[in-house]
């Protein structure tokens, strides 16, 4: 009886009941502190409200993963293991960090091994990411669900009185869309049909009638979102990609490109009890700005394209005791590279692919006229430069170009100093499609102070996702040029002990200039278990989470980049 009845109320509601059925916001869970054990795994997560769990990657939970939280100075250690069943890398997107701790391409994580990058936080207190960047595995791995945020803190945004209640009333926002096969399951595409917040469908949650804080990622494989608020009330944008805005700048529209992050304010002060959503703009949105095209059919039709939809629906409740109730007027004092000490301009060009040989498919997009090659670099930087690059694409379509190692300032769009919002530090910049015949023209500049490593690159590309793994990406190395690299072969006297060790094997180079630049473990198998980039060996390495057995150490040294091997045993 109970069932019948249940049937015909579900049959009764009209559709657009049925569509407010909304889901409450996950928030991810929080790790703070100075060690981070993050597990890559297969798993599932119940997306859909009923029906068949949907196949996801997460990180030591179901989906997405946990939120880090960094103290500016504080040196961070990172416990990666991918437990997938492909290899993966997981690469710290905004932060300023050696080439070899970055997790591009080049830091290929097999699976069952364990990778243990560390650097010293020197961003500015804003909101960053990690995600997956395997090239050509890069759009499966996010579209799987793999990421998460990273929120760091600093005196200058600590001594502000901005909301910093983590879910309460400074609350993390990763937007995406996804597709759902008929069972439930994610399919590869760059649009989805379904837009997901915190990989929540149709999200709502209630947040204190007070300034709220909204921490927001663009998270997209694709898609542009076009942010407001149901009643166009005016939000206040305090940072741009890497750190605070001088002063916060009042918009009703912004428009937040994949890989980009912004953090807003908006005031709920005095409306409990009241609602309102954030939305995605996207029939405002350009054709060749991702999501504003609409597509009746084919590989890129999808149900998001150019209208508006939600992405939030806000509850207003009872404000907590300690609540912000004005938005500050001013932030921090930002200082802008220079353009007069520029050292070099470098010319990149955005083009498509029409007529370049081996080319993925006829849109791919290209940057320097040639496809992704994990063996070229683009550019050899010299440490301490200071660069304009100057950006000339005459594609149709609009790029979010990426860079790693640096925060830069934009100089111009098209000839355009940036509005407020985007006058701060970036990683991500928009590169307008073309206007008619002319070509669109970006430039930024940015300082490569430190992190010389002629071995490892730092990667540049468009991140659309599908665009980056079609082979929409550059590399560079940071170079110093009084560093002498001598080819002939020289000693590396090592010792290795306890042999057997049971907790922490210790590695002393008996020459004190000599230092370890990398350092593999290999078992009897030859897979590699574990990897060391300029592992710090003062405490010994924690060969706790290896098996008991025999294994093969390979230790390269920093000045010669010459690699030994010894064996040890663990017991
Ligand atoms: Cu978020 Cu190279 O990317
Ligand atoms: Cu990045
Ligand atoms: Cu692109």
């Amino acid at each position: 009886m109970r069932r019948k009845l249940f049937f015909l109320l579900v049959f009764l509601c009209p559709l657009t009941q049925l569509k407010a059925q909304y889901n409450n916001l996950w928030i991810p869970d929080t790790l703070s502190g100075t060690n981070f054990n993050l597990t890559i795994k297969d798993t599932f997560a119940q997306i859909v409200n009923s029906g068949q769990q949907t196949i996801t990657g997460g990180i030591n939970g179901k989906v997405w993963g946990p939120t880090l939280f960094f103290k500016k100075g504080d040196v961070v250690h990172m416990n990666v293991q991918n437990k997938l069943n492909d290899s993966t890398t997981i690469h710290w997107h905004g932060m300023h960090l050696p080439a070899v701790m970055d997790g591009g391409p080049h830091q290929v994580i097999p699976p069952n091994t364990i990778w243990q990058p560390y650097w010293t936080v020197t961003n500015n207190a804003a909101t960053y990411w990690y995600h997956p960047h395997l090239h050509e595995m890069t759009e499966e791995q996010i579209t799987k669900g793999i990421g998460g945020l990273i929120i760091v803190r600093d005196s200058i945004e600590s001594a502000l009185p901005l909301p910093r209640s983590y879910g309460v009333d400074d609350i993390p926002l990763v937007l995406t869309d996804r597709d759902f096969t008929t069972s439930n399951q994610f399919s590869m595409v760059p649009y989805g049909d379904s837009m997901l917040t915190n990989m929540t469908l149709r999200a709502q949650t209630t947040v204190p009638a007070q300034v709220v804080r909204f921490r927001i990622l663009n998270g997209a494989i694709e898609r542009s979102y076009n942010l407001g608020f149901s009643d166009s009330r005016s939000f206040y944008v305090i940072t741009s990609d890497g750190g605070l805005l001088n002063a916060p700048v009042a918009k009703t529209k912004y428009l937040l490109h994949a890989g980009e992050r912004v953090e807003i304010l908006v005031n709920c002060s005095g409306q409990n009890g009241t609602t309102v959503d954030l939305k995605a703009y996207n029939s405002l949105l350009g054709n060749f700005i991702a999501g504003g095209e609409n597509f009746p059919n084919g590989p890129f039709a999808n149900a998001l394209g150019k209208i508006d939809f939600n992405i939030l629906h806000l509850n207003i409740g009872a404000p907590t005791s300690n609540a912000i109730t004005s938005i500050p007027s001013t932030l921090t004092t930002n200082t802008l590279l220079n353009v007069a000490n520029a050292n070099i301009t470098r010319h990149l060009t955005i083009s498509d692919s029409t007529g370049l040989p081996n080319v993925l498919g006829p849109n791919a997009f290209v940057l320097n006229h040639k496809l992704f090659n994990i063996n070229y670099n683009d550019y050899e930087v010299p440490l301490n430069n200071t660069e304009i690059w100057e950006i000339t694409s005459s594609s149709a379509f609009g790029h979010p170009f990426h860079i790693h190692d640096v925060e830069f300032n934009i100089i111009s769009v098209n000839g355009v100093a940036p509005d407020a919002t985007q006058a701060g530090w970036k990683d991500v910049v928009f590169i307008p499609g073309k206007t008619g015949n002319t070509s669109s023209v970006v430039k930024f500049i940015a300082k490569f102070e430190d992190y010389a490593d002629a071995l490892h690159p730092f990667m540049f590309h468009c991140h659309i996702s599908l665009h980056e793994d079609e082979g929409m990406m550059g590399q560079f190395v940071v170079t110093n040029p009084n560093s002498v690299n001598t080819l002939e072969k020289i000693d590396i006297p090592v010792t290795i002990y306890p042999n057997p060790a049971n907790s922490h094997l210790f590695v002393k180079f008996n020459n004190p200039n000599q230092s370890a630049y990398y350092i593999r473990i290999i078992d009897v198998l030859g897979r590699t278990i574990m990897m060391l980039p300029q592992p710090d060996l003062s405490n010994g390495i924690d060969v706790k989470q290896l098996k008991n057995g025999i294994y093969h150490i390979l230790i390269t040294e920093n000045q010669s980049k010459q690699t030994i091997s010894q064996t040890f045993e663990v017991e």
